[in-house]
């Protein structure tokens, strides 16, 4: 059984001030953390306008490129403090745009994941991610990264927890209100934990969000961010979280004990699955 400190770290980003965002997540990161998640895009903010706008503020993340303002500051933030960072980026490679997680290992090492699932208006400025799910060995323990919108699709954190994930980082910028508690059954079907951090505020930069059914009504014109991030344990448990509109770190200790899919005494999680009768 292994103990780890995790952190979500719930943010407000202004759309393009990027140096005070990555400062003002960056301030909330507590001492003696082994692991925290930042938010989805959080240097950025979320709403482009169009791809070149994009463009301007992605960073570089793979081959031997000028790394940009947040990838430098998490390498330096992750090597003094000690910490694992998970967090969003836009990514750039070539005139392909990703929107991205990164995991900043304290040694200077970094690990990528693209977003598979998109969006709404997210397809007209990313490209869906071509890296399929894959875990890393970070903070002594195996850490899967999805990204929001990802929540909707168990594949997402079956596929993860299949590949050997024993705490899935999320970072989001969630607008409809159902993740939260979706994601209470992510932990408990799969048995693993997972950090979801959100952000707060509003964005309102293409003045139109018309989700075409009824979660048009929900969210309006206006983008409202539902921050409440939380951090949940395999059995379901909501072990730290915070509100709809605060920012802020909620912390929580949790226990991994590797490789147990045994939920009861005759039913194993992975081994009782029946592949050969489930559509794919
Ligand atoms: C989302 O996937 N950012 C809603």
């Amino acid at each position: 059984m292994k103990s780890l400190t995790v952190a979500t770290i719930q943010t407000h980003p202004v759309f393009g001030h990027v140096e005070e965002n990555i400062e003002a997540a960056l301030e909330f990161i507590p001492d003696d953390c082994d692991l925290a998640v930042l938010p989805e895009l959080f240097s950025t903010g979320y709403q482009f306008r169009d791809k070149t706008e994009a463009m301007g503020l992605a960073e570089e993340l793979t081959g031997n490129a000028e790394t940009g303002a947040a990838t430098k500051r998490l390498t330096r933030a992750a090597s003094e403090s000690g910490t694992t960072i998970v967090a969003g980026l836009a990514e750039k490679d070539g005139d392909r745009l990703f929107n991205s997680s990164v995991l900043f290992r304290p040694d200077g090492s970094r690990e990528i994941y693209r977003k598979v699932h998109l969006f709404m208006d997210e397809k007209s400025i990313f490209t869906p991610g071509d890296l399929g799910f894959p875990v890393f060995e970070a903070c002594g323990t195996t850490i899967g990264m999805m990204i929001c919108f990802d929540w909707i699709f168990p594949e997402a954190a079956r596929s993860l927890a299949l590949a050997g994930a024993e705490i899935i980082c999320h970072p989001s910028n969630l607008l409809l209100p159902w993740c939260q508690a979706a994601m209470v059954t992510r932990c408990q079907e799969n048995m693993v934990h997972a950090v979801t951090s959100n952000r707060v505020g509003t964005e309102n930069r293409t003045g139109t969000t018309d989700l075409g059914n009824s979660a048009t009504e929900m969210i309006g014109g206006e983008l409202v961010f539902s921050g409440r991030s939380q951090i949940v344990e395999p059995q379901g448990n909501i072990l730290s979280s915070l509100n709809a509109t605060e920012t802020g770190v909620a912390v929580a200790t949790i226990q991994i004990v590797e490789k147990d899919k045994q939920f009861t005494q005759r039913n194993n999680l992975f081994e009782d699955r029946r592949p050969e009768l489930y559509w794919s």
